[in-house]
């Protein structure tokens, strides 16, 4: 079969460690299936402003371009948190997102049975959740303007949100779609007793949903929203909302599966081409100590798999391999009930390689 081209940028603290681990995964499903890719890597956030002087170096920006799709691990970390707006790695990011016109952030949230009791959650109100945040990732008070200004009481900054119909209809369009092969249910979250993007969105919502009439529709406001993904999980299908509030309630959701480093995520546009990372950050904290969950990154990988390039088999087989591996008992420190008999970050990745069944 013909070669896929994949940009990698790993980034900084955790996602070197992560990406490293998919890129295993990667190897062995060529090795599986008789799939050929090739991978490119690129400098992006922190360590490209180190060595390039900014987070998003065109050369990268272009790797990306010419590749079929991206992966990438997380950016940011506390070197660089007082730098200048267009000197963060946070920024690159945005920017990136923009560029590559990938409007649609997919964020899939599910519990693995095996791990109910490692969720600060009560077992039996996770039991059975499923559901997929579909988020708005290039407009909102993301990317509007913002200035700081003099006021009579002291300096002043200001953030703009906008959205316009195109904006929020095309995402919601995807989300229909989506829920049309899930269980048919759709929740708009927005703030629409508050905010006029919010009341716009709605009138989006409501006029678009009249071409998905098999899809049950609510509309949550998302204070209420965040209350009810923990009081009733499973009862939630697809969510979609404006960048923000997904932001938020993403990783809200990330604790009902135990850990962030659960979270895959796929950043989309109209096509298949896309950009995967894993929900969480780079996680400083824990940086350079081999301790981080792979699990978020590799599942990316595999959405990478279904999303882009249509290989179902490979894709099926490396979510069996996780399940297979977490149902064995295997854990890393954040997924671990018994801290002491954590794996390393390695260790998880050669146990879901070795799982990896054709
Ligand atoms: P974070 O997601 O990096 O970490 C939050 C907590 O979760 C930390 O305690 C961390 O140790 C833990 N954690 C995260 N990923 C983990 C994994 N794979 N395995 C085990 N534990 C994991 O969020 P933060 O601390 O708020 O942000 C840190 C930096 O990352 C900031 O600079 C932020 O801007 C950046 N960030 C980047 C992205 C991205 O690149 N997509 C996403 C979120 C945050
Ligand atoms: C994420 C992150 C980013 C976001 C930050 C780092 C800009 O939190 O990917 O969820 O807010 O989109
Ligand atoms: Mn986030």
């Amino acid at each position: 079969s013909e070669v896929k081209k994949i940009a990698v940028i790993s980034g900084d603290g955790i996602g070197p460690e992560v990406v490293a681990e998919a890129e295993k995964v990667l190897k062995r499903t060529e090795e599986l299936f008789g799939y050929s890719f090739e991978t490119e890597h690129a400098l992006f956030g922190g360590i490209a402003i180190d060595q390039l002087g900014t987070p998003l170096p065109q050369n990268t920006l272009d790797i990306c371009k010419k590749a079929d799709a991206v992966l990438l691990g997380a950016v940011g970390g506390p070197k660089w948190d007082n730098n200048p707006s267009d000197l963060r790695p946070e920024t690159g990011l945005l920017g990136i997102r923009k560029e590559l016109g990938l409007f649609s952030n997919l964020r899939p949230a599910v519990v693995f049975d095996c791990l109910k009791d490692a969720s600060t959650l009560k077992p039996e109100v996770l039991e059975g959740t499923d559901l997929m945040v579909v988020r708005e990732l290039t407009g909102g008070i993301y990317f509007g303007e913002k200035f700081r200004r003099q006021s009579p009481n002291g300096e002043e900054a200001v953030d703009t949100c906008s959205y316009n119909v195109m904006e929020v209809e095309r995402i919601v369009r995807q989300a229909f779609e989506i829920a049309q092969k899930r269980r048919k249910k759709l929740a708009s979250v927005d703030k629409a007793n508050v905010l006029e993007t919010s009341r716009l969105w709605r009138e989006v919502v409501n006029r678009v949903a009249a071409d998905y009439p098999d899809v049950e529709l609510e509309h949550v406001l998302v204070d209420n929203c965040a209350m009810q993904l923990l009081r009733r999980p499973s009862s939630f299908d697809v969510i979609v909302t404006e960048n923000m509030f997904g932001d938020i309630l993403s990783d809200e959701a990330a604790m009902l599966t135990g850990s962030i480093g659960m979270l895959s995520s796929a950043s989309m546009g109209e096509g298949s081409y896309g950009l995967f990372e894993p929900v969480h950050g780079s996680a400083p904290d824990i940086a350079g100590q081999g301790i981080a969950n792979p699990i978020a990154t590799i599942l990316s990988l595999a959405l990478m798999f279904r999303l882009t390039f249509n290989y179902a088999d490979a894709a099926d087989s490396i979510e069996a391999a996780v399940s297979e591996v977490l149902n064995a008992g295997h854990r890393t420190s954040d997924i671990a009930v018994d801290k002491s008999k954590a794996i390393s970050t390695s260790q998880m990745g050669d146990l879901i390689l070795a799982a990896m069944k054709k």
